[in-house]
């Protein structure tokens, strides 16, 4: 009989799931039938040209080499600079792990600070990964509800309670996927201080750290009190859409940087060195792209937020950040699940059901709005259409 490690089992979570529709919607879309696909945040927008001739230029100058395990000197430099700027913290290179994307730093982090016999704590909805990631290092996760009365904000008082002998560490993201809550820095002091008198680690996670929508992002690692227990995780995914460019990393306290350096060495061996050289120009260089994404995401979410709301059946917060809405079905008698798949059969939208993000969710669906605001405007006309069936179906039954 052969036989698997048990992580295998630990692996196979309903977040591994929660892409089943979008699979089902880009196979169709293969075949040429007429589908949005608004199931999965993988941005629309091109690479600004700037990073991509860099690339270009490196490659050229044959700079395909091993990269350095950590990363190299000047992306790792960038990096720390940008983020010193940007937080207030002092950060030096040596605190930097780079990784290809943020869902491998995440991995490694986890890794490093938990395992069998400790527990995580992750507000709840979270972003579809994080079950896996948890559950690959042993430790036990424990959810926290975020409150949806509020806009997916998280009580303190909740997240205290939850805290044991075992916990070890808190798992934030903000922005956040999918609710698109953005944490203020009133909320984050008050959990900086619960993580100082608990001995905990504070990890965040800020790949969208620059899609704020007129609210600021406050980073774990802006607050002076844990230094020396936060971490933030990051990558040019999603600022400067470079999705498929792998680049992301960790900025650590010097031993936890220490420790990851010993991970990614036998875990992926260092990143080529011409991706870090865009990266490089990513980082330092000004891109009227970036902004000219910003606003088109916003011009989005203003446009799909207030025509989910005005629709029967369906109901939405207004997300201050990321690049998601997450919409409440359950008006249309529908859970997520089986609205996501009605709404593919009968309309040609592809939206992620609620449930890969966690329980309390099953009733919603996450719509990404990476879709430019003329097909946004075409989804919304065939949700609309598909809201209304229902309703019709629910008035006649
Ligand atoms: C909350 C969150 N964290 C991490 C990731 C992974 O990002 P990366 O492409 O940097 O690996 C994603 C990707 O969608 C995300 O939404």
């Amino acid at each position: 009989m052969r036989k698997f490690a048990s992580i295998v089992e630990r692996l196979d979570t309903a977040g591994a799931h929660a892409w089943a529709i979008h699979d089902e919607a880009r196979a169709r879309s293969d075949k040429g039938q007429d589908i949005i696909l608004l199931s999965v945040g993988d941005p629309d927008f091109a690479t600004p040209p700037a990073i991509t001739e860099a690339a270009i230029a490196s490659l050229r100058a044959g700079r395909t080499r091993y990269g350095g395990f950590a990363g190299g000197e000047e992306f790792r430099r960038a990096v720390a600079a940008r983020h010193t700027a940007q937080t207030g913290q002092p950060t030096s290179p040596a605190q930097v792990v780079v990784c290809p994307g943020a869902q491998n730093a995440l991995y490694a982090t986890t890794l490093c600070l938990a395992q069998s016999g400790d527990e995580v704590i992750v507000p709840e909805p979270r972003y579809a990964t994080y079950e896996a990631v948890v559950a690959a290092s042993g430790a036990a996760r424990v959810d926290v509800l975020l409150d949806a009365e509020r806009g997916f904000h998280l009580d303190p008082d909740k997240l205290a309670a939850a805290v044991t002998e075992r916990t070890r560490m808190i798992l934030l993201n903000t922005p956040h996927n999918p609710t698109g809550m953005v944490m203020s820095r009133e909320e984050l002091e008050a959990i900086a201080e619960l993580a100082l008198r608990r001995d905990l680690w504070l990890v965040g996670d800020e790949v969208y750290a620059e899609l704020t929508f007129g609210v600021p992002h406050v980073s774990v690692r802006s607050l002076a009190s844990i230094a020396d227990r936060s971490v933030s995780i990051g990558s040019l995914s999603k600022s400067h859409a470079m999705q498929g460019w792998r680049l992301g990393w960790v900025i650590a306290p010097p031993d936890l940087a220490g420790h990851l350096i010993n991970l990614v060495k036998p875990m992926h061996y260092g990143l080529s060195p011409f991706i870090q050289d865009a990266g490089v120009i990513a980082l330092t260089e000004e891109h009227p792209q970036s902004e000219v994404m910003r606003r088109e995401y916003r011009e989005r979410r203003d446009l799909v937020c207030s025509r989910i709301n005005a629709m029967p059946g369906l109901a939405c917060t207004w997300p201050e950040g990321s690049m998601f809405l997450l919409i409440d079905v359950r008006g249309t008698g529908l859970d997520g699940e089986r609205f996501a798949w009605g709404l593919l059969e009968h309309g040609g939208v592809s939206l992620l059901p609620g449930t890969g993000f966690g329980a309390s969710v099953t009733g919603h669906v996450r719509c990404s709005l990476t879709m430019p605001l003329a097909v946004l405007e075409d989804a919304c006309e065939r949700i609309e259409r598909y809201a209304r069936s229902l309703q019709a179906v629910s008035a006649s039954a």
